[in-house]
């Protein structure tokens, strides 16, 4: 019964050493070279893009394109400012996730699930069977889109609030979309004719602060199995993401959502957008907050076939990636081998 009250539920229970699970002797927590995030460096390797007149006739779109281009090719991970989301409408979406998560035991152990047909689920490592270590973290999901919950599939705290950022995020989902299918030369629809914004799943992480943040991860290093990843984070940081070898630290940026490249979209373009792989810190402090979007295709046409878009291919870069659908792909990124490894890119 204990794990249905997750990481918290130790916490509270009063934990002073992590215990083992959440420890890997081969993979320490480590500051990155760049603990300084305004340093120079940092800033032009995880940009912050600027959306205003992103709709004007003059060269800003144009402008904004080649930043996205830049950033997404470069390192996989950038920062959007003056985007579709209001700021109100962030903050009351990390309160929802801190009031779900704060409140009774008792009343989040009814939502406490692995069964990924529901709405909404509430757990813990959900990755435990696949992943050799545990996370500092405990989450919500909810599947917004294309079917929406029931009202009453959702938690009275957080209800709202989850029905509305999906619109807004949605639109910011959208206008990423776009702007990566121009960055990559395609009409500015092509993504999301392909689907690519069919399904949007809503995940809500709760990292309790932890009493020994230098043995164990907030949230263990990986790479997204999808197509991108839309980041909201509170004010206290933590995300790192690996480049050229080296952990580098996200700033935090008043407004600003976290975009990052995942492994179906660099199947899709052929390596042209590079997944990247990141992780974030455990905190002594305080618990910390964030919130993932993923927009991907299926469950609507689970059939459609995806491998590197056409027009990227040249006689020079011929496939690297056999065609898949999204749905074969996804089962074989959770679904261990005999050996207990599961799939990644190079299988495909
Ligand atoms: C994630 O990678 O899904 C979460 C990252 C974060 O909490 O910053
Ligand atoms: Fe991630």
């Amino acid at each position: 019964d204990q794990t249905k009250t997750g990481v918290k539920g130790l916490v509270d229970a009063g934990v002073t050493k992590v215990p083992r699970i959440f420890i890997n002797e081969n993979d320490k927590p480590t500051m990155s070279k760049y603990c300084n995030s305004d340093s120079d460096e940092s800033s032009s390797l995880i940009p912050t893009i600027d959306l205003t007149g992103i709709n004007d006739d003059s060269g800003t779109r144009a402008q904004i394109v080649k930043k996205v281009k830049e950033a997404s090719e470069r390192s996989g991970i950038f920062q959007i400012i003056n985007h579709e989301l209001p700021l109100s409408i962030m903050e009351e979406m990390i309160e929802g996730v801190r009031r779900f998560n704060e409140q009774d035991t008792e009343a989040k152990k009814k939502y406490y699930t692995r069964d990924r047909t529901k709405k909404f689920q509430y757990n813990s490592n959900a990755d435990i069977y696949t992943e050799p270590t545990a996370s500092w973290k405990d989450n919500l999901l909810g599947r917004m889109v294309p079917n929406p919950p029931h009202s009453h599939e959702l938690p009275d705290v957080c209800r709202d609030i989850m029905f509305e950022y999906t619109e807004h995020v949605t639109k910011v989902g959208n206008t990423v979309y776009e702007l990566l299918s121009e960055a990559l030369g395609l009409e500015p629809g092509h993504l999301k004719e392909i689907g690519c914004v069919d399904t949007v799943n809503i995940v809500g992480n709760y990292y309790p602060a932890c009493p020994e943040p230098e043995l164990a991860f907030g949230i263990t290093s990986h790479v997204d199995y999808g197509l991108l990843a839309i980041l909201l984070q509170d004010n206290v940081g933590g995300l790192q993401f690996l480049y050229q070898h080296q952990w580098i630290d996200v700033p935090v940026v008043s407004g600003g959502l976290i975009i990052n490249v995942g492994d179906f979209i660099q199947l899709i373009t052929n390596d042209k957008l590079k997944s990247v792989r990141h992780r974030a810190l455990a905190n002594k402090e305080s618990a910390r907050i964030s919130v993932a979007t993923f927009m991907t295709p299926g469950p609507i046409d689970n059939t459609r076939l995806y491998g590197p878009i056409k027009e990227l291919i040249t006689e020079d870069e011929p496939a690297i990636y056999k065609h898949t659908t999204f749905k074969d792909f996804l089962t074989s990124y959770y679904t261990p081998n005999v050996d207990g490894t599961t799939a990644n890119l190079k299988d495909f």
